[in-house]
C-alpha cells in the first residue's frame, strides 16, 4: 500500500504564501536577478538535494536560496546546518534565511565571486554545489567560469547540482571537461523544470 501523503499545515500554507508573495516582488524590481515569478516547488527542490551525499564530509555550497526551499531539502536530505554555506544575492532574503535556517552559513553576496568567502569558511573540498541561479541571464563565458570555480571547490566526482527551465543545458556538452546528466520534468513546478547534474571525474 501507498504512504498517505502528509497535508501542509495552515501555518505551512501561510508560509508558503508569504514566500509567493516575496518572490513576487522581487521579480517585479529585479526580473534577471531573481529569474522566477515563484519559488522552486518542494518536488523540484527534493529532486536537486537526491543528488547530495549526506554522508560525504565536504560542505555543501548552495548558490541563489532564494527563500530556502532547496536550502530546506539539502538539511532534510540529513545534511547537518553546520556544514551548508549558501550564497544570496538579495539582501531581504539573507535576513529571512538567517532566521530561517539556524546553523546554515549564509553569506550575502555574488555566488559568481564567492570562491574567497566560502573557502575562507569551509577549506576542505565540497561535497556538492546546488546552482538555483538563473545561468541563462547570464553570457556563457560566465557560465563556463562559475562551473570551473566550482570544480575547483569540489572534491573530484562531485556533483553540481542546477535547475532550468529549458530545453538545453545552461552550459553544453563541450564547454568544458565534465560528464553532465540531466533528470525527467517536473511537472510539479511552475513552469516545469529539470535538474541537470555536472560531474568532474577524477
Ligand atoms: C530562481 S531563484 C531560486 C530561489 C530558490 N533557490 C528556489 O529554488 O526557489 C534565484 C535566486 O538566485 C539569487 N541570485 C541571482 N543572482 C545571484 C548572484 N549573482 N549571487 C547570489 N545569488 C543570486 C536570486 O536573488 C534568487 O534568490
Amino acid at each position: 500500500m501507498g504512504q498517505a501523503k502528509k497535508r501542509p499545515s495552515p501555518s505551512e500554507i501561510k508560509h508558503r504564501v508569504l514566500d509567493d508573495i516575496r518572490f513576487l516582488r522581487s521579480w517585479v524590481e529585479k526580473p534577471l536577478q531573481i529569474g522566477a515569478v515563484a519559488p522552486s516547488s518542494p518536488q523540484l527542490a527534493r529532486l536537486m538535494a537526491s543528488y547530495v551525499d549526506p554522508h560525504a564530509t565536504g560542505a555543501v555550497l548552495e548558490l541563489g536560496p532564494g527563500t530556502g526551499v532547496v536550502t530546506k531539502a539539502i538539511l532534510d536530505r540529513g545534511v547537518a546546518p553546520g556544514r551548508v554555506v549558501s550564497v544570496e544575492y538579495n539582501e531581504d532574503f539573507c535576513k529571512l534565511l538567517r532566521n530561517r535556517f539556524p546553523g546554515v552559513h549564509f553569506i550575502h553576496g555574488d555566488a559568481y565571486n564567492a570562491r574567497h568567502a566560502v573557502q575562507a569558511a569551509f577549506p576542505e573540498p565540497l561535497s556538492a554545489v546546488v546552482s538555483s541561479l538563473p545561468l541563462f541571464t547570464r553570457p556563457m563565458p560566465q557560465r563556463v567560469r562559475l562551473l570551473d570555480e566550482a570544480f575547483a571547490m569540489l572534491a573530484p566526482g562531485a556533483p553540481f547540482i542546477q535547475f532550468s527551465y529549458a530545453l538545453v543545458p545552461p552550459v553544453p556538452h563541450g564547454a568544458g571537461a565534465f560528464e553532465l546528466e540531466r533528470t525527467n520534468w517536473v511537472v510539479m513546478n511552475l513552469p516545469p523544470a529539470r535538474v541537470w547534474v555536472y560531474r568532474r571525474p577524477a
